[in-house]
């Protein structure tokens, strides 16, 4: 065994607490991390569990893992090694270990150990003065998302599968009839010829160029699903570009490698090679010619359907062995080294065709499979939950882990995906589902119908409130999404960023934060922690604060949330009725911003956008509201026809127009 200290570059820290040793067993490498302190530990991605990751151990390997239950759920579709430490002062670090091996991550409190089963890689550490600067310099190593469509920060409908173009319609139309807000249909594998990826179905999906027409001119947009595997058919035009390119996993013997799949034996573009990326980001040239508008890439981990074979020779995906030949700086090696990689570069490529093929438009991109720092090419969702309480509280923590390992895009499929789902789970998980950062409603084959109103009357309007909810703080979420995009912070976050040396809310999962200023206590919390100081109760929308199923919104001290009016898609004008919620501190101060644009395409990156911070300062009884800054060239003025403004005070309301003129807003609010 090798065994030995790394080199360290970098200043490093008089009395540093955190000591890494590297050790090299028969060819596989890993690292152990000596800690000292009290030290609360975070991150590793999605897999299920409590937020406080003292004392777990994970496996980083891709797995499709229906209801979790592989290995308890303690590896599912993403790798993230990453750990996030926050002493007990408050002050943090972040461990990455570079590798994408199959690997293992346990994180005591006192050593976290890093065992890959592949070559040695590098540590990162960063040591900075809070967790949200750790994330920071995640962010500064891994990079950001760019910045989604604002359609994409709607709510989104999905089933597997909506299996005709007039269901589809059906359900949109459903929705607006219903007056219950939503932006986005999903298609999921049915609308394809047979399995085949980039095909339609005749006889179902016989025009899907006008079903796109048809959703775009009611305000919808839709996304399309396509996965890795390529129905082996040698009648197939996919196939049989792939083979002439020669982009194809194969064998150590040269033969093409096979999987099942939907489609049934499948060959798997090899995603290494560039060639393959560039092959496969062409087949979107054609495909979003029909003008949808997202792609939602699955079944990436790979996954391959090996239920045929004796259990214990089961893996669910490619033999570990079968080559990757690589290229381009990656070198050649193992499904082994590239399994965790596999969803990643293949989002990669996507992007890459997307953004070739609609050059002016934000690409939106969903991913079941992915590795650290892949946030720069699509979102994600937590894969294949289950209709019950256990998934539905779980989806809360995993959610945030996402977040505070580089991910922050990403929410859970709302209601649970598998088993049936009950008018009470849906209108629970709908309450509080509606303030993470992507919200789907999703439900699997064979299960129940689970759009809003398919759950009796009283069920449609709780989900009619928890809709207008979200979309009423859509300028909220969209300043959410801009911050995200530009520094690295998640949106969701652990209300132990309200104040990290509180040691007494490092385990709270229940509650979290959206942005700073807004508290989300789902309604299934039982005695939460939540962070000291003011946080006043926040009514969105009428019957709100009434609907035992919503969650509660606290809107803390010091601060101004701007949100819009209740729309139906965010397609309509949202902040020409801008609403400034405004909490004052215990100094009778509050400040707050907003950042707009045009809400598509890329005018945002040559300072066609609008950042505003609002101040408040409370003097005898009145409450001056002025405009402190306006960054940006957008002209935010042709958007916004009234600005009114609401303080909570004491559990009271006082609210009245103010006027945004010449950069300054002024009101007397008693
Ligand atoms: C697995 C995905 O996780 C699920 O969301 C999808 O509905 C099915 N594949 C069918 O495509």
């Amino acid at each position: 065994m090798l065994k030995g200290a790394p080199t360290i570059q970098g200043a490093v820290p008089a009395n540093w607490n955190i000591v890494p040793e590297f050790f090299l067993t028969d060819g596989k490498a890993g690292a152990s991390v000596h800690l000292k302190g009290d030290i609360s530990l975070y991150g590793g991605g999605e897999v299920t569990g409590p937020l406080l990751r003292n004392g777990q151990t994970i496996k980083l390997w891709n797995t499709d893992n229906g209801a979790y239950g592989t290995d308890d759920g303690k590896r599912l579709y993403q790798t993230h090694p990453w750990v996030l430490g926050v002493r007990k002062d408050g002050t943090a670090f972040g461990i990455l270990f570079d590798s994408p091996w199959k690997s293992a991550l346990t994180t005591n409190p006192d050593k976290i150990e890093f065992n890959t089963e592949g070559a040695l890689f590098r540590v990162f550490v960063i040591d900075r003065k809070s967790p949200q600067d750790v994330l920071k310099g995640l962010a500064e190593l891994t990079g950001t998302i760019e910045m989604p469509p604002r359609w994409a920060l709607g709510y989104h409908q999905c089933r597997f599968s909506y299996g005709s173009e007039k269901r589809v319609r059906e359900i949109a139309d459903t929705f607006r009839l219903k007056q219950i807000p939503c932006d986005a249909v999903w298609m999921d594998i049915d609308y394809m010829e047979g399995y085949r990826v980039f095909t339609f179905n005749k006889n179902n999906f016989p025009n899907p160029k006008q079903l796109n027409a048809d959703l775009h001119a009611k305000g919808f947009h839709s996304v399309f699903m396509i996965d890795p595997g390529v129905k082996f058919d040698s009648t197939y035009a996919v196939y049989q570009s792939g083979t002439a390119k020669d982009v194809w996993v194969k064998d150590s013997t040269g033969k093409e490698y096979h999987g099942k799949v939907w489609p049934g034996d499948c060959a798997f573009p090899d995603f290494t090679m560039p060639r393959t990326r560039q092959w496969w980001a062409g087949l979107y040239h054609n495909f979003l010619a029909n003008d949808m508008d997202g792609i939602w890439n699955d079944m990436n981990e790979p996954a391959v359907n090996d239920n045929e074979l004796p259990q214990n020779l089961r893996l669910g995906t490619m033999p570990y062995s079968t080559p990757h030949r690589g290229g381009d700086g990656l070198p050649a090696g193992p499904h082994l080294l590239y399994h965790n990689a596999y969803g990643r570069l293949m989002v990669e490529a996507t992007r890459q065709g997307v953004m070739a093929a609609k050059p002016d438009k934000r690409p939106f991109i969903l991913t079941r499979a992915n590795l650290l720092g892949g946030q720069r090419y699509a979102a994600t969702w937590t894969g294949d939950n289950y209709a019950d309480e256990k998934f539905m509280k779980v989806s809360v923590p995993m959610s945030i882990t996402l977040g505070l390992s580089g991910q922050p895009f990403s929410g859970p499929d709302i209601g649970g995906f598998l088993g049936n789902t009950s008018p009470d789970l849906w209108a629970k998980w709908l309450g509080f589902g509606v303030f993470m950062p992507f919200a789907r409603g999703h439900a699997c084959a064979g299960t129940n119908d689970k759009e809003p109103w398919a759950f009796g009357a009283d069920i449609e309007k709780t989900s009619r409130i928890a809709l207008e909810r979200r979309y009423r703080l859509l300028p909220y979420l969209y300043t959410l999404f801009y911050n995200a995009h530009k520094t690295g912070l998640p949106l969701i976050c652990p209300v132990f960023f309200d104040d990290p040396a509180d040691v007494k809310l490092r385990a709270e999962d229940q509650v979290f934060l959206l942005g700073k200023n807004l508290l989300v206590v789902p309604s299934f919390a039982k005695d939460p922690q939540l962070p000291k100081g003011l946080w006043e109760p926040l009514n969105l929308v009428e019957g709100d604060g009434s609907d035992p199923y919503q969650a509660k919104l606290l809107i803390k001290g010091g601060s101004i949330i701007p949100a819009g009016k209740i729309i139906q898609h965010t397609g309509e004008p949202s902040i020409d009725q801008l609403t400034l919620f405004i909490c004052l501190d215990s100094q009778g101060k509050a400040s707050g911003e907003l950042y707009w644009d045009a809400g598509e395409g890329w005018g945002f990156k040559k300072d066609d956008y609008c950042l505003l911070r609002f101040q408040a300062t409370e003097k005898n009884g009145v409450t001056n509201i002025s405009l402190i800054a306006n960054q940006g060239k957008y002209n935010i003025n042709k958007d916004i026809h009234q600005v009114k403004a609401v303080v909570v005070k004491n559990g009271r309301i006082y609210s009245g127009p103010i006027n945004l003129k010449s950069g300054v807003l002024r009101t007397d609010v008693q």
